[in-house]
């Protein structure tokens, strides 16, 4: 049976780049009636220095993220990794099955362990082992996420298939990426090249979804870009990396194609197409943000909310676990 998981890490404010790449796309897709679960990845997050309370705070903000941008408790299973205990347990197993040189080609341990990888935490070379465990612990099948997360969803197919194979089972599944739509990959408003990021020093890089309506347009009209008109045709994006983004993520925003929105705003001027951007993304977003601040007002309630979602959870994950033990050949 199909299921889908997800995760987003609790560190910083969510951007656009969450949104269209993720957020925005489990709230689209959970009406299909497939179960999901969606999850804030605390234990990730401390993989880098975390100040305790951000971390507390950014956990909360980020589940009222989720539900300001549709995605529903009541639809969905939303839950904290660390009340789920399963995550890191079946981690630890799956650090005994992972190879040191398959953590060590990962881009993302390169550029964020950067050229002092001595001084690295353990835990973030372990990181993928960690997020493999993350979607086997549910066997799920199906994971939606950014471009930027395929490398490590292609470990954690290689560590079911060594798993199933080292054991002689067919116990985890094979879990297909689903990395679909016009917004997959979203870049910084100041430089095509690069990704829209928290950690990019730049405020003006991004749209921050706790951004109001002033900032949101400000950005937009601010963001760097050629002089020439846009294209009607998608080859015309070419080379443009700027244009490209800014057309990416009004399709992203407004559920279109790219050639749709080319369609309808090819021989524009950037003069023209920004506004229409701006006005789009602050009808979007500004709402976003107006009900993340309704929700953060009452942290009880987002603590009763993953409390009952780290429950349904484990009815899931604590047999899996279980069964996982078994087959390690754990006496329990
Ligand atoms: P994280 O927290 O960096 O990002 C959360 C989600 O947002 C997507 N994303 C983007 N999409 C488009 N354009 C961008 N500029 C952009 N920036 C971020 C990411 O691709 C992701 O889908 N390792 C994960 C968290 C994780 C996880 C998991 C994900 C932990 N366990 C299990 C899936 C399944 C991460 O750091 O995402």
């Amino acid at each position: 049976t199909p299921r889908v998981f997800s995760g987003i890490q609790p560190s910083g404010d969510l951007h656009l780049g969450n949104y269209l790449g993720a957020l925005k796309r489990f709230a689209d897709a959970q009406d299909k009636g497939v179960q999901s679960i969606y999850c804030m990845v605390d234990l990730h997050a401390i993989t880098v220095p975390q100040n305790p309370a951000d971390l507390k705070r950014s956990t909360r903000e980020l589940a009222a993220g989720f539900i300001a941008s549709g995605v529903s408790p009541e639809k969905s299973i939303l839950i904290n990794q660390s009340q789920v205990p399963e995550h890191a347990q079946l981690a630890w197993i799956f650090n005994c099955v992972a190879r040191m040189g398959w953590m060590g080609r990962m881009t993302q341990w390169k550029d964020k362990a950067g050229k002092n990888a001595e001084a690295a935490s353990l835990g973030l070379f372990a990181y993928p082992a960690l997020m493999a465990a993350d979607i086997l612990i549910y066997h799920a099948t199906h994971v939606p996420v950014g471009e930027d997360q395929k490398q490590h969803l292609e470990l954690t197919r290689d560590i079911a298939a060594k798993f199933n194979h080292d054991y002689g089972v067919d116990f985890f599944p094979i879990t297909e990426p689903v990395i679909e739509g016009a917004a997959t990959r979203v870049m910084s408003l100041r430089d095509g090249a690069k990704k829209m990021s928290k950690s990019d020093p730049s405020d003006a890089s991004r749209i921050n979804l706790t951004d109001d309506a002033d900032t949101i347009a400000k950005k937009i009209r601010k963001a760097k870009t050629d002089p020439d008109a846009l294209p009607s045709e998608v080859e015309g994006l070419k080379d443009r990396p700027e244009a490209r983004n800014l057309v990416n993520i009004y399709a992203g925003l407004n559920d279109q194609t790219v050639e749709q929105v080319l369609a309808d705003h090819g021989g524009q001027q950037f003069g023209t197409f920004k506004p229409a951007l701006a006005e789009l993304a602050v009808s979007k977003i500004a709402p976003i943000s107006t009900e993340m601040a309704r929700l953060m007002s009452d942290v009880t309630e987002i603590d009763r909310l993953l409390a009952h979602g780290a429950e349904q959870a484990r009815e899931i994950s604590a047999p899996i676990l279980k069964k996982t033990y078994e087959i390690v050949g754990m006496v329990g």
